[in-house]
């Protein structure tokens, strides 16, 4: 599509000025107003939430003067946590200074001898009133009880804070605390990677998962093999995007140096933080095979992929691909000194091996069964390979499909089910299943949210999820090393909206990663969110406000010339308050309790509260006019059910660079449903639409269950329907093209019929890949 005009909500221009309203500052800075008198800490609203919290008598204040002791290994702790309170608080404390007596008033870090069967990563936190005393057995503990202690210094921003006594004790309940980042979609800055390392570290996470091969681009350089990075590391996007004004290709590129690795895994370190590479095997090779074809099983020759989804290049299974796939790891190894490799597994559709008279016969020549059994053998060569060298192998969990190499650790996707089999056969498990911990799974249904999957996962889905299925006995839970949310970057071309999807969530994953079963309460932890919010503020964390606004839910009377609303917080805060004069609502505004009726016209606004202060930066707004009774947009429609499961949110190919518009489309027979509407008096329906590119790689099966529907015009048409598969009640036919603004507007006249009130599909005749037609706007148009 071209330029876009604007037009009635422009999406990404809100979400654009929502976020440089909340972060004016660089990041980094804090943005909050400092408060000059000390300021009371009331409770312990840490998270993630600890094993135990026992409350003591009395308080005690930290502000500048306040010492820092520790000596040896503690001192790096110590260290660590002066920094940090000094980059993000006012409070710039000294030190570390070496212990003492012991009873100097302070802050002390203290390491202290190992008691059998205690967590390396275990701490405790004890709050006097006369100072404050970590200790752990191991630096690690140590590390994540200065955490605790930052924590709830952060989420003021004062010059003094004053704490309750208490003591906290504190361990993991689990061992694989797991962020993974897709580097190979979209790529990220070693600065952008530092950001989430230091975010994952103040969540108490310790394994970053860092994808960093695909078919739309390798990402890591590999000395042996400069053309990986050098051809695999560039792409051309799909549609518009991938073309420059004066016709050049506009190439996406990038990849990380060997020394920006050593650098990323050395910060890491330095937060007990290991990293986990993955080099994905044998399927979402393209970027690869591109690079060399010799390596790939077709003869023609590709390039990186702008095809989101499952595309088929895989690579060769033969000895001198082995071979090439082995030196790689020996430079993957050598650095990155984690125990893990993950050598992905996932989606490798085995057309090419099908196709192929080489491969075919290779499997007879090994006595296979067939192409599973093929990867399988591919895999556990590998494994001998890690192992050799002292590490071990990780996959998605198809890699349980051929037969699983007999060491393998095996991270469960499509849902729990490959977890729950790899466990009960001695396998090691790591739950990261896509329906709940797929952070490109939208967080709420509301239409500012940008781009990804729209089948939402809320806050509310990861906190509920127990990565330990109960089916499994004692000792197969014991595989279970812990859990893992994914960001995939197909829809996350940016790193402010990679954060508006990473943040807040990676608050809840932080709890279902460590926290005890027991310990958990989701109620608890809508208590202590807000003082998240603060901390991520203080490290200039552009955390999403989608969750944190207000959803609201309308049933129009047109006749009666009334909307009824209902107001809600996405993750369930019940402190709504409203205006209807255009002010922005205070703690004072109205209280939301039940629906509300309001007389056309009426500007609503609408803001959560807790404990009288607003959750989300700016209010809600919504203007019910005449004509928004007439009015939906892509994102207020509904889909009819045969296309709402590969439903995205997909942004446009232009402007090249900026925010770009986005809308809601099923990629298999789209069809938008504007359910329940009133046609009485309506003449014409009026529909504003554009074009995007169709960039998908889709299984055979999957193609073959995508339908569009049969054009009777050259171009086809736009036609309304009443309900799913009813009858055609509107159709207008299409242009060629849509028009210089990448739009069309077109105007349907309506069948007269006996429907009144019904469901209307909304759809586009005709095959126009690699395109399609995408709905903006509807709009009822009354006779006149
Ligand atoms: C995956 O989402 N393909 C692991």
């Amino acid at each position: 599509m071209t330029q876009l005009l604007p037009r009635a909500s422009t999406l990404t221009a809100a979400l654009a000025v929502a976020l440089a309203c909340a972060f004016p500052a660089a990041a980094g800075t804090p943005t909050a107003v400092v408060q000059a008198q000390t300021v009371e800490v009331q409770g312990t609203p840490l998270i993630p939430r600890p094993v135990s919290v026992q409350p003591a008598q009395g308080r005690y204040t930290v502000d500048a003067a306040t010492a820092v002791f520790a000596s040896g290994e503690a001192a790096t702790v110590a260290g660590q946590f002066v920094a940090l309170l000094g980059d993000t608080t006012p409070l710039r404390l000294a030190g570390p200074k070496a212990s003492g007596s012991g009873r100097a008033s302070g802050i002390a870090f203290r390491l202290v001898p190992a008691t059998a069967g205690a967590s390396a990563e275990a701490y405790s936190l004890q709050i006097g009133p006369r100072g404050i005393v970590v200790e752990a057995t191991d630096e690690r503990g140590l590390f994540y009880g200065a955490m605790s202690l930052w924590q709830l210094l952060a989420g003021q921003q004062a010059a003094a804070v004053s704490l309750p006594a208490m003591r906290v004790d504190d361990a993991p309940r689990f061992s694989w605390r797991g962020f993974m980042l897709d580097s190979a979609r979209h790529f990220q800055s070693v600065e952008q990677i530092k950001t989430l390392l230091d975010a994952m570290a103040t969540h108490k996470l310790n394994t970053f998962h860092w994808h960093l091969t695909d078919d739309q681009g390798w990402r890591m350089e590999i000395k042996r093999y400069p053309k990986l990075t050098e051809v695999g590391g560039c792409r051309a996007p799909a549609g518009e995007a991938g073309r420059k004004p004066d016709g050049t290709p506009n190439l996406y590129c990038g990849y990380y140096t060997q020394e920006q690795i050593r650098d990323v895994v050395a910060y890491a370190a330095a937060r007990h933080i290991t990293v986990v590479p993955e080099i994905d095997v044998p399927g979402h090779a393209q970027a690869a095979v591109a690079a060399y074809p010799e390596h790939g099983v077709v003869d023609e020759p590709t390039e990186p992929s702008h095809n989101w989804g499952v595309n088929p290049y895989l690579f060769n299974p033969g000895e001198q691909t082995l071979e090439f796939l082995e030196n790689i790891l020996a430079e993957v190894i050598e650095l990155f000194p984690g125990p893990y490799v993950h050598i992905g597994g996932d989606e490798a559709v085995k057309y090419q091996w099908q196709a192929s008279p080489a491969v075919q016969a290779y499997i007879r020549e090994l006595g296979l069964k067939d192409e599973e059994a093929l990867q399988s053998h591919m895999l556990k060569r590998l494994e001998r390979f890690l192992e050799s060298h002292d590490r071990k192998l990780i996959g998605w969990d198809e890699i349980i499909e051929g037969g699983l190499p007999p060491q393998a650790t095996v991270m469960s996707w499509r849902g729990i089910e490959g977890g729950i089999e790899a466990a009960t056969h001695g396998h090691d498990v790591v739950m990261a299943p896509s329906h709940t911990l797929y952070l490109d799974f939208l967080q709420t249904n509301l239409p500012e949210e940008p781009p990804g999957r729209p089948k939402f996962t809320s806050m509310q889905k990861i906190y509920a999820f127990d990565p330990v299925p109960a089916q499994l006995d004692p000792a197969q839970r014991k595989h279970v090393l812990g859990v893992q949310a994914n960001i995939w970057t197909e829809h996350t071309r940016t790193f402010e909206r990679l954060q508006h999807n990473v943040f807040p969530r990676m608050a809840a994953l932080a709890e279902i990663a460590w926290t005890p079963l027991e310990r958990k309460s989701y109620d608890d932890f809508l208590a202590r969110l807000p003082a998240q919010l603060q901390r991520y503020r203080a490290l200039g964390i552009a955390y999403g406000q989608t969750a944190l606004s207000v959803a609201m839910k309308r049933q129009d009377d047109r006749a009666g010339g009334k909307v009824t609303v209902e107001l809600s917080n996405p993750l369930s805060y019940r402190d709504i308050r409203y205006t209807t004069d255009g002010s922005t609502p205070t703690a004072q505004s109205a209280s939301y309790g039940a629906a509300l009726t309001l007389p056309v016209p009426t500007e609503l606004k609408a803001m959560t509260f807790v404990d009288g202060k607003p959750l989300a930066d700016a209010p809600n707004r919504w203007t019910f006019d005449a004509a928004s009774l007439l009015t939906r947009t892509d994102k207020t429609l509904a889909q009819c059910p045969q296309g709402g499961r590969l439903l995205l949110r997909l942004e446009d190919d232009t402007p090249l660079d900026g925010p770009r518009d986005s809308f809601d489309v099923s990629i298999f027979n789209p069809c938008w449903l504007w359910e329940d509407a009133q046609l009485q008096g309506i003449a014409s329906v009026k529909v504003r639409a554009g074009r995007i590119p169709y960039n998908f790689g889709l299984l055979r099966e999957e193609e073959a269950r995508r339908g569009w529907r049969r054009p009777v015009a050259r171009y086809g048409e736009f036609e309304v329907r009443a309900g799913c598969e009813g009858r055609v009640l509107a159709s207008v036919p299409l242009p060629r093209q849509p028009g210089a603004d990448g739009f069309i507007e077109l105007e349907a006249p309506l069948r007269k019929g006996p429907e009144t009130i019904t469901d209307l599909c909304l759809t586009f005749s005709g095959d126009t890949r690699p395109q399609m037609w995408v709905l903006d706007q509807v709009t009822l148009r009354p006779a006149d």
